[in-house]
């Protein structure tokens, strides 16, 4: 990588944290960063000067630290993107909106826009909000981010607690986007030998596989039974499932799979070969941390990487707990998760009929209406990310148009 490279990375949290503390170090990127919430730009600009340590928690039980300065952190949209060549999104899916509304004014041609992790209907929320300038662009949608990470202190300290083996991104580029720049090798490069990147065929198949259709199953199977009695422990999310919950997230992956070669009969010459069972998805990325690898149940329950990982819990007093059905399980993974790859499923005409049984509960636990019976036609589509909602009504619409994959 010879010509400087300008890298902004929008956001304020544990990845954005890693991500901007990895490109600093680079010297040949100049890293910038915006985070437009509340008053994180003042707070992380007050301890700038003294830099930012990244401790990684190695797979051996040894650790290694990082020591980096990011140069910029502002709050202040024209002075981050103006002349930036890539623009890293790393904040949760609800707020992606916000960045791109505050980007769009100072974005120049041929601009890399990178949802990291992007989440369903990314993609199409791009289009929409940056209009005619999106057709200049690249949008690139990573499936999930590199690492697990946590904030130890906000702008001085954050820990890399697992770094996944691989990591898949699709590409989309705007017809009008004349200069193709590496996205995939500059993230590799920034992120080091781990994960190794893969690009997914196109933006349907990444979204098909998206993490969101793992959560709200397990969360409906776990929780529409609940007697509404606190528990004393939090259960377990992945290690604790049953039969019933291994069911649902079969049959959700199994339509995942029915739509994906629906599209690739009715789209000719389009791979969706990416779109693979959550069984054979876990035996290809988890192999060596599964000790019985019998059925999707059994893979879960004894996958060593979900060591200690409970469902989401709030305490409603000191050792009672119940679930908290306002976390991202849900909040996100429903109107940025399965509600768009139900819309997608939709327009390849395939009946989705455990998508609609979680979704109907859990449209129930956030007080909305996605779905009435089985079609998204509910009042509050105008809050997710289906494609329906920006209006794209036939399957052709996701394949034609200003964009290529
Ligand atoms: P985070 O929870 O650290 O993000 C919080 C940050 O988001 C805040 O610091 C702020 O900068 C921004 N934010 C929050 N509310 C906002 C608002 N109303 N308006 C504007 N900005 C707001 O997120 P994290 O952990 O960095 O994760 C980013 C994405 O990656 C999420 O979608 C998460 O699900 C996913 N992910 C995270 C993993 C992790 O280990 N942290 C692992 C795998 C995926």
């Amino acid at each position: 990588m010879s010509v400087k490279s300008v890298v902004l990375i929008c956001g304020g949290g544990n990845g954005a944290h890693c991500l901007a503390g990895l490109a600093s170090l680079k010297s040949n990127i100049e890293s910038r960063v915006l985070t437009l919430y509340s008053d994180e730009a003042e707070r992380w600009t007050a301890k700038l000067e003294s830099g930012l340590l990244i401790t990684v928690r190695n797979d051996d039980g040894s650790e290694s630290l990082i020591q980096t300065k990011p140069s910029m952190v502002t709050k202040d949209p024209k002075e981050a993107v103006s002349g930036a060549h890539y623009i890293f999104i790393v904040v949760p899916a609800f707020a992606h909106t916000s960045y791109l509304d505050a980007i769009n004014p100072y974005m120049g041609k041929n601009t890399v826009i990178v949802g990291l992790p992007g989440q369903a209907g990314f993609e199409f929320e791009c289009v929409d909000l940056l209009g005619d300038k999106a057709k200049h662009c690249t949008i690139v949608t990573f499936e999930s981010l590199p690492w697990a990470c946590r904030l130890i202190e906000f702008g001085k300290n954050v820990e890399i607690l697992g770094i996944k083996d691989t990591l898949g991104a699709s590409v989309l580029k705007g017809e009008q986007c004349f200069e193709t720049r590496p996205i995939l090798d500059l993230s590799q490069y920034i992120f080091g030998d781990k994960p190794k990147l893969r690009r997914v065929q196109n933006y349907i198949a990444i979204t098909l596989m998206a993490d969101s259709t793992v959560h709200p199953p397990i969360m409906y199977g776990k929780w529409s039974q609940w007697n509404g009695k606190p528990l004393s422990e939090k259960p377990l999310f992945y290690q604790g499932i049953d039969e019933r919950q291994a069911e649902l997230l079969s049959g959700v992956s199994d339509e995942c799979l029915a739509t994906a070669k629906a599209i690739k009969k009715k789209v000719p010459g389009l791979d969706m070969s990416d779109v693979i069972h959550v069984f054979d998805w876990y035996l290809k990325h988890y192999s060596s941390h599964i000790t019985n690898k019998s059925n999707l149940m059994t893979v879960m329950r004894t996958n060593k990487a979900y060591d200690g990982l409970v469902h989401p819990m709030k305490a409603v007093e000191p050792g009672k707990y119940v679930p908290d059905f306002t976390y991202r399980y849900i909040r996100e993974d429903v109107s940025m998760g399965i509600v768009p790859i139900k819309g997608i499923a939709e327009l390849a005409g395939i009946s989705t009929p455990y998508l609609d049984e979680v979704i109907t509960w859990c449209q129930g636990k956030l007080n909305k209406e996605f779905l009435v019976g089985n079609k998204l036609t509910g009042k509050d589509l105008k809050d997710t990310r289906a494609p329906q909602k920006y209006g794209y009504n036939k399957l052709e619409d996701l394949f034609t148009g200003n964009y290529s994959i």
